[in-house]
């Protein structure tokens, strides 16, 4: 039977790939067969990729250079957008890099994969509340391109909290547009949520939220996720094992989320900002 988990032949361009969950998705696909194309802000780590691009993903420019780079010199059959700042850096960085970046770069990308194409990006289990959120996340979701998405966070900064906002907008913004995408070209359209896991974020969380609020965050199985097990659910996604798979926010949290949209589980926000 054909291996489906496969990436041989697979041209696949990771953002945040030398860090947290975008390097354990990398060595992952490096050992299903895949060819990486590692683009980040941060120098590279050691494994073996086929290049290496210096990205600011907060710049439309670099975005489209990086695309046209990279398309120029080969197919791109997988875009996997690992990238992500957590809430302690500044609002607008948050949502560039987090959500107007990510939308830029799919946008961008996706014209040049072939029809079997597909995209997986993280967003997280704090935008889980995202149904309730609509209207305050579609005129951004829905803004025409960069520029106009990067005027409407500066225009709004003070009216929401960056981190979450932003995971909210990646879920309504997949969920929408794969219905369009995949019509038109093909390509799949996925991004999971992840629970706490353990990377170089998870301080940054710590500090914002405080150690004893992330330590009793909901997650039935009892521990924070590693960065591996974020890395085989979206490994998955982009795979033909999951051809029939798109417009799909997977929650990838230990159940967290399944137990507090059923009123099982709660977030204890009593616990917020305490050490
Ligand atoms: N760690 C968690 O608990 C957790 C939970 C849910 C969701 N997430 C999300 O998972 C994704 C991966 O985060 P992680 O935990 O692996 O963190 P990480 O800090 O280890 O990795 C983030 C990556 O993004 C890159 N990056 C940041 N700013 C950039 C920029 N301007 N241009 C290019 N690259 C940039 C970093 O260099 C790094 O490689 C993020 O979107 C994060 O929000 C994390």
């Amino acid at each position: 039977m054909e291996n489906l988990f496969s990436y041989e032949g697979k041209r696949c361009l990771f953002t945040g790939c030398f860090s947290g969950m975008g390097e354990a998705t990398a060595r992952i696909i490096e050992s299903l067969g895949g060819t990486i194309v590692a683009a980040d802000i941060k120098q590279p780590t050691s494994f073996s990729y086929e290049r290496y691009l210096e990205v600011d993903l907060r710049d439309a420019g670099a975005i489209e250079q990086m695309v046209a780079e990279v398309s120029a010199a080969g197919t791109i059959d997988r875009l996997f957008y690992c990238a992500g700042l957590p809430g302690t850096f500044p609002t607008l960085d948050v949502m560039l890099v987090n959500f107007v970046g990510l939308k830029h770069t799919v946008e961008t990308v996706a014209p040049h994969m072939p029809r079997d194409g597909a995209i997986a990006s993280i967003s997280s289990s704090a935008g889980m509340g995202y149904p309730g959120q609509m209207e305050a996340v579609l005129p951004l979701v829905t803004a025409s391109g960069h520029a106009e998405g990067r005027q409407w966070v500066e225009e709004h900064a003070d009216e929401f909290d960056a981190y979450s906002f932003s995971k909210m907008c990646t879920i309504v913004y997949t969920l929408r547009r794969a219905a369009t995408l995949t019509a038109e070209t093909g390509v799949r359209l996925n991004c999971t949520s992840p629970g706490p896991t353990d990377t170089p974020m998870m301080p940054a969380f710590e500090e914002q939220a405080g150690k004893k609020f992330m330590a009793a965050y909901p997650k039935p199985i009892g521990r924070n996720s590693t960065a591996e097990e974020q890395g085989w659910p979206l490994a998955f996604l982009n795979s033909a094992a999951a051809s029939y798979v798109s417009g799909e926010n997977f929650f990838t949290d230990g159940g967290g989320a399944a137990g507090m949209m059923t009123g099982q589980l709660a977030m204890d926000f009593s616990l917020i900002g305490k050490n």
